[in-house]
Parts: C-alpha cells; structure tokens; sequence
C-alpha cells in the first residue's frame, strides 16, 4: 500500500505571544520555544509594521537552529526574498541597498562593492578608525563617567561617515548621527503622537537626503577613494552608471549597516570586559605582549589578539546585534513538516540559534572560553554560530566591523579602566536590531 506524506499548514503551527514585555530576554524566550515546539513557530505580525492590510500577513514565521539557518541561507535560497522581508521594515525610511536587494540586481551591485570590503583594503580605513576612536575618546578621563553605548555610536558612525562616504568627522555627521538615530529610534510616546512622530521622520528624512545627494553630486564633480567616490566611478558590466536614487539607496543602508550593529558590538564588548575582570586581564596580557607600547596598529598585530577575539565571538553570540533577519517566501516550502507558502514572512532567528542548550554549554552565560580550543563549541555546526549572517549573502562588512571593533578595544582597553556604575545592566529591546533600555554607564579612571 502506497504512504502519502501528510504535512500541516501555517495555520497549524504552534504559537507564541512575543509582548513587548519579552523583548529584553527575546533570543532566550525564542530559543525555549524551539527547544519546547520545535525548529519552526509561529507569532501574530505586528499591526504597527503590516497596519490592517487583509492581504498582509497574519503571522510571523520563526525559523530557529542550524539546519532552519542552512535551509534559508543556503540549501533553498531561492525560495526567500531580502527584500520582500527588509524592505517594509527598512525600506520606508532608508530605501533600498544591498540589504534589500534580490537576484541579479543584488549580485551585479555587490560585485561593484566587493573591492572595497576585502581583508586587504581594511588597511585603508585603520588610520581613520584609529584617528576617530583616539578624538572622540581623548576627553573620556576629565569627564570620568561615559555612556559607553553612546560614545560608541559617535564613534562608529563617525568611521563610517568618513571611511564610506568621505565625510570627516564635524557637526555635519553629528547631525547626520542624530537624524539617524531619531529616525530609528526616536519614537517616544510619553512624548508626542505616532502621527505627529511621522511627520517629523518625513521632514528627517528629507533634510538627510538632501544632505547626501549634496555629497553624492560632489563626488560626481571630483571622486574620491571612499567607497561612495568607487560607487560614483563605477559601471557595471553593460557599462551603467548608478543612478542617484541608487547611490543614495546605498550610502543611507551603508551608513545604517555600518554603524548601528558595530555600536551594539562594541559597546557590549567594553562593558562585558569590565564585568569580568579576568578575561579583561588575559586580554591585556596578550595586548601587552602582541601591541607593545606602540600607538600605531597594524591589522598584522590585530590579527595576533586571540583572546580578544574569543571576547569579541562570545559578544556576537550573546548580545547577537541582529537578533532576527526577515525574509518573504517567494516559492511555497515544507521544513520540519510544515508547508509554508509564498507571501508569508520568516525571521530566521540568529539571536536563538545562538542560545539554543543543545549547541552551546550554559547559553545564557557571557564566556569567551567556550570558543577557544579545545572546547571550540562553533564547531558543531556550520550553521551554529552567524552573528555575521551566512551564506553568499553574509555581511559584506564583516572585516570591516572586525577592525574597528578590535582597534577600538585596543585603544580604549590600554588607555581607560572602565568600571560599570549600575548594579544591574541595560536591558537589550528590539526585535530585529538591538538598543540598550538605558545608558550604559562606567566610571573611567586613566591607567597609570
Ligand atoms: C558588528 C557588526 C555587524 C554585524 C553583527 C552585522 C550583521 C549582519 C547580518 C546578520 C547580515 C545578514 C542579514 C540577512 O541575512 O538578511 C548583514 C548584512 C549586511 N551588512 Fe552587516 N553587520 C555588521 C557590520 C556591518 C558593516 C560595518 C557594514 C558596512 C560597512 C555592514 C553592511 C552590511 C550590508 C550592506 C549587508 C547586506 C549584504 C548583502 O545582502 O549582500 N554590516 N550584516
């Protein structure tokens, strides 16, 4: 007798509740979840984001371990859209860039911005990372307390301001910073309406773009060697320029990718490292003996701090910047039993696969030493460990982000005991991106 293979829908999958009380602890909730439900489950959409649209979606979809992250990133990529799952989420305030670009178009424009991204042009931007970081932080003793958190995004967006577009540190960029910042994050209803909140994201919106169309046209009029300057030179393989609307696409996502996660990355680095004060001496030790007493680094030296490295993985895993990635189903599925059509939404979830108990001892726990030999607990699957994303669509400024987050621990780590000044630490809220529920306070004392 002939077996057929049953498989349920999306409308019998389980379901979750993910209030905003949940946010801070969302990547160890989603995880509990897989480990009780199983690798796929499903949320109610948000009306905020998908508004009562009918033909919108009705759930959420996550997607949680290593074979949910080898099936969307790998194996059936072709069944996902990046812009069908980050466009209605980034796409109306920032436009459209490599993020949320799909097939040819997608590869024809990250074949353009390649060149500027390998390990070996990283040499280029660790003198401005290093100028910035030494400016910004030079006053950080006479003022002897810091939100650690805000400081790096002035940093962070400082690099890449100039590093990406060509625009040196001033209060250009610190305005450009704020409207960033506001754009993203600033909605505060104790404060004003969603409506009257709206409208003045039009207006931010408006006055950053007008800004960056500014810098795009000079280029255009004299190039320069940032990655806007090689943008506005390049032509692709039918000899096309890109247009303004595309460059500014580019340069808003560049800008937002390029800061926004550095900033989690680093800040959390910072403050894990002052809570544990014997990683912090091991990683000084190896600095001592890798950097020496030279101010100028190299990404040969950067390349020797191992320990720093461990810190910088466990950061990645436990205080994952993206938590959650989205995509849109352009080709029904079935994984795990389910069969999943097109039109739905998926969040491959990197924060959970990060705290899953079956791939990692003690998840909840910040402990570098699990990525240090022998234990080495990434290892288990290729899969397990992607704070970078995986596949032909991982980050295209991971060695980037790796510098600038290893120059900075190294200036600030050498220069500055850091002491946290809350008893407890900042809660991490967001769904997609993270930011910290309040400042990120340390005591900043110089070392002798
Ligand atoms: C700690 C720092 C960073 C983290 C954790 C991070 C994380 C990620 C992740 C998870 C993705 C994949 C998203 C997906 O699968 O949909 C991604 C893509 C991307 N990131 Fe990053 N990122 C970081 C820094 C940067 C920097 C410094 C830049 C630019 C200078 C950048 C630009 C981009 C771009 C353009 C993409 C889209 C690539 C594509 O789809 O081809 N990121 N990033």
């Amino acid at each position: 007798m002939d077996t057929v293979a049953t498989t349920w829908g999306i409308e019998d999958l389980p379901r979750i509740d993910l209030g905003p009380e949940s946010l801070d602890q969302l990547p160890a909730r989603l995880a509990a979840a897989a480990v009780t439900h199983g690798p796929i489950f499903a949320t109610p959409a948000n009306p905020e984001i998908w508004g009562d649209d009918p033909t919108g979606p009705r759930h959420i979809v996550f997607m949680v371990g290593p074979e949910a992250n080898q099936f969307i990133l790998h194996t059936h990529r072709d069944h996902f859209s990046h812009d069908l799952g980050w466009t209605p989420l980034v796409g109306p305030l920032i436009g459209k860039g490599l993020l949320n670009m799909d097939g040819d178009e997608h590869a024809r424009h990250r074949r353009l911005m390649n060149p500027a991204f390998t390990v070996a042009y990283m040499a280029r931007y660790l003198p401005i990372m290093q100028r910035v970081i030494a400016t910004r932080t030079a006053g950080w003793a006479a003022r002897g307390e810091v939100d650690l958190y805000d400081e790096a995004r002035k940093i962070t967006f400082d690099v890449a301001a100039e590093a990406l577009v060509g625009i040196p540190t001033g209060p250009q960029v610190d305005h450009l910073r704020d409207l960033f910042y506001d754009l993203f994050h600033g909605y505060d209803e104790a404060r004003e309406t969603w409506e009257e909140y709206a409208l003045r994201m039009v207006m931010s919106q408006r006055e950053l773009n007008l800004t960056l169309l500014g810098e795009i046209a000079r280029r255009r009029q004299s190039p320069t060697d940032d990655i806007l300057g090689f943008m506005v030179q390049a032509h692709d393989e039918d000899g096309r320029e890109l247009s303004d609307e595309q460059l500014l696409g580019h340069v808003n996502i560049l800008l937002v990718a390029g800061h926004e996660t550095t900033t989690t990355l680093s800040a959390w680095l910072l403050y894990e490292l002052a809570r544990h004060p014997e990683t912090l001496a091991e990683v000084r030790a190896e600095m001592n003996i890798a950097l020496g007493d030279g101010e100028t680094l190299s990404l040969e030296s950067l390349r020797g701090l191992k320990a720093l490295g461990w810190a910088i993985d466990e950061t990645g895993r436990f205080h994952a910047p993206v938590r959650n990635a989205p995509r849109g189903v352009v080709k029904d599925f079935e994984f795990a039993g389910y069969t999943i059509p097109a039109g739905s939404q998926v969040r491959y979830s990197i924060g959970a696969t990060h705290r899953l108990p079956t791939l990692w001892r003690e998840p909840d726990r910040w402990d570098p030493q699990r990525f240090a030999p022998p234990r080495e607990e990434q290892r288990q699957h290729p899969f397990a460990f992607l704070p970078f994303g995986a596949g032909p669509r991982i980050c295209i400024g991971l060695h980037f982000a790796q510098v600038e987050v290893k120059a900075m621990a190294a200036h600030i780590l050498r220069a500055y005991d850091l002491t946290p000044l809350d008893a407890q630490p900042p809660a991490e809220i967001g769904f997609i991106t993270t930011v910290p529920d309040r400042p990120m306070r340390v005591r900043v004392a110089p070392r002798g």
